[in-house]
């Protein structure tokens, strides 16, 4: 077949629809009306390309939540066990596949996705109030996942160079591991499966999807755009379901990769059952595992406000404070705190809180009512220490309201837990490096960001950083495959970077061979 993937130097992030163009936000708008004529959607089980249930999880709009967004299958354990059957059988021609073939099918999964872009996005503003940029920004980056990794796997298959010496070759390989299960989280519901899923494909292995019970309709649309570029259907399963089909992939012995994007505990809890080496099971599981943060700006007592505070206010409050890189606190140096928090007031209170689907919305309701109780209860928590939020918020969905504390104990799980929603905690330090003791006491090491004008302090807190992806002087959320590969570190992460160099090594096996090749002869075949 031909083959049309060029290095990965040439590849390029799908660029973003303009949105202050009237025609671009029509054309998102009649693709959402024309969605809610198709509404609820139905996601079955799909394993081996036969669709089994298709009731059991229903996903409904955050922000309107009479509204069924999709109806979808509830995986049991047994389904599980088919869907990694399937994929076991599945392995063995798709594994076999040359890699160029295999990074042909993924673009063309790109291209089904481009293809359909305005339907996904709105897609995703009904079932999980994504607002429209954040929504087309995830659309491009499932593509990006798609794009890239395709261009990775050729690269990886080349293999890579040997120190050689005379009468001996010496060739280093990388193969598939076998079947591979993806679990990922909603708060990017095309993006996420997809990275894990296309990394899983382009490197080989059979993959089984376990998408967020919360976005099981996006997930299908992958699952659709996948099968119909050419991944055999028993290459690719869609489990949708709870937290209990995910375990029970977890445990199935014949899995060898476990890709994870979710919450720490569940990771932890992922980590430490897939440690488990069952009878007959001749293979250690390995887990790629991508978790939560506490995500720290730290402000200097020479940063420029006018650049930092709307960043922040982007970091902390855009998608609702739902992504993993959202900023949850800032660390000011105590020469700017006043300013800087009269400022961040003035600007929260003005946040419009409103539907995804309002062009004008900047916060939207957070993902399901466990989650607007958490946020409250937190900001519950902390309220003798409140400095802004923006009030009223709308009554019907799941709305909170982003709210600024400030001047709370070190100690307060405001301070120390993720709380995934709008709530950012802001503490007054002496100076850069009590700021830094601070980043250093917590256990997660996702993203930072620091506003400096000296590049000095700029050299040193980088330098020292623990966090997976540091930001200067910018906002740090909407890292861009290829250009800003994604991950933590500590509990905040045990993989290598999404969107970055080194990511497939995780989902192959190296293999050498050395041949003597000072031969007596050479047999005639
Ligand atoms: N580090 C990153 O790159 C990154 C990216 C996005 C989200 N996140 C994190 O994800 C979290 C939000 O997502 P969420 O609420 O969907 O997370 P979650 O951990 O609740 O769920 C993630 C997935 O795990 C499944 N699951 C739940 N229990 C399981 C179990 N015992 N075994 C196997 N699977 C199980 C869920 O059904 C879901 O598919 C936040 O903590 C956020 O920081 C991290």
């Amino acid at each position: 077949m031909t083959v049309s993937a060029p290095p990965t130097t040439d590849f390029r992030n799908e660029p973003i629809l303009e949105l202050r163009r009237a025609s671009a936000r029509e054309s998102l708008l009649a693709a959402l009306r024309e969605l809610d004529t198709r509404l609820p959607l139905s996601v079955p089980i799909l394993v081996g390309g036969d669709r089994g249930a298709a009731e059991g999880v229903d996903s409904t709009d955050p922000g309107a939540p009479q509204r069924l967004v999709a109806r979808a299958g509830r995986a049991s354990e047994d389904d599980a066990a088919a869907a990694v059957d399937a994929a076991v059988r599945g392995f063995r021609d798709w594994g076999a596949r040359p890699a160029a073939e295999r990074a042909e099918v993924l673009r063309g999964a790109a291209a089904r996705l481009r293809e359909r872009r305005l339907e996904l996005a709105a897609l995703q503003v009904r079932e999980c109030a994504k607002p429209w940029p954040e929504a087309d920004g995830d659309v491009c980056e499932a593509i990006d996942f798609l794009e890239y990794y395709a261009r990775e796997a050729l690269a990886l298959d080349r293999g890579r160079p040997l120190v050689q010496a005379p009468g001996e070759r010496n060739t280093m390989r990388y193969v598939p591991r076998g079947v591979t299960v993806v679990i990922s989280p909603w708060n990017f519901p095309l993006a996420i499966p997809c990275g894990m899923t296309a990394a899983g494909l382009a490197a080989g292995n059979a993959v089984v999807l376990k998408p967020a019970e919360q976005s099981p309709a996006s997930a299908g649309a992958l699952a659709d755009a996948l099968h119909a570029a050419g991944v055999p259907h028993d290459a690719l399963a869609l489990v949708p379901g709870y937290g209990d089909a995910g375990a029970a992939l977890v445990r199935d012995p014949r899995v060898h990769v476990i890709a994870f994007t979710g919450s720490a505990p569940v990771g932890l809890e992922i980590v430490r059952a897939a440690a488990e080496t069952a009878p007959g099971q001749d293979h250690v599981k390995r887990v790629v595992s991508e978790m939560g943060g506490k995500n720290c700006v730290i402000l200097d007592s020479d940063a420029d406000l006018d650049d930092a505070v709307p960043e922040i206010v982007y970091s902390a409050f855009g998608y609702a404070g739902q992504k993993c890189s959202a900023a949850a606190r800032v660390l000011v140096h105590e020469a700017a705190a006043d300013t800087l928090l009269e400022r961040l007031a003035g600007a929260v209170r003005v946040l419009e809180v409103g539907q995804a689907e309002s062009f004008a919305t900047e916060v939207p309701a957070v993902i399901e009512r466990d989650a607007q109780e958490r946020v409250l209860r937190y900001r519950e928590a902390a309220s003798d220490r409140l400095a802004a939020s923006a009030e009223p918020v709308p009554g019907e969905g799941w709305f909170a309201p982003p709210s600024v504390v400030a001047g709370l104990p070190e100690d307060s799980p405001v301070n120390r837990e993720e709380i995934f929603g709008p709530l950012l905690s802001v503490t007054t330090v002496r100076d850069v490096d009590e700021a830094m003791d601070v980043v250093d006491s917590l256990p997660f090491a996702l993203t930072g960001g620091l506003f400096s004008r000296s590049p000095t302090t700029v050299e040193r807190v980088a330098a020292w950083s623990p966090v997976g992806n540091l930001y200067v002087n910018r906002g740090i959320t909407g890292a861009m495959v290829g250009r800003q590969p994604f991950g933590g570190n500590r509990r905040s992460g045990s993989g290598s970077k999404a969107g970055g160099p080194d990511y497939l090594l995780q989902f192959v096996e190296p293999r050498v061979v050395t041949e003597n090749t000072m031969r007596h002869g050479i047999p005639v075949e």
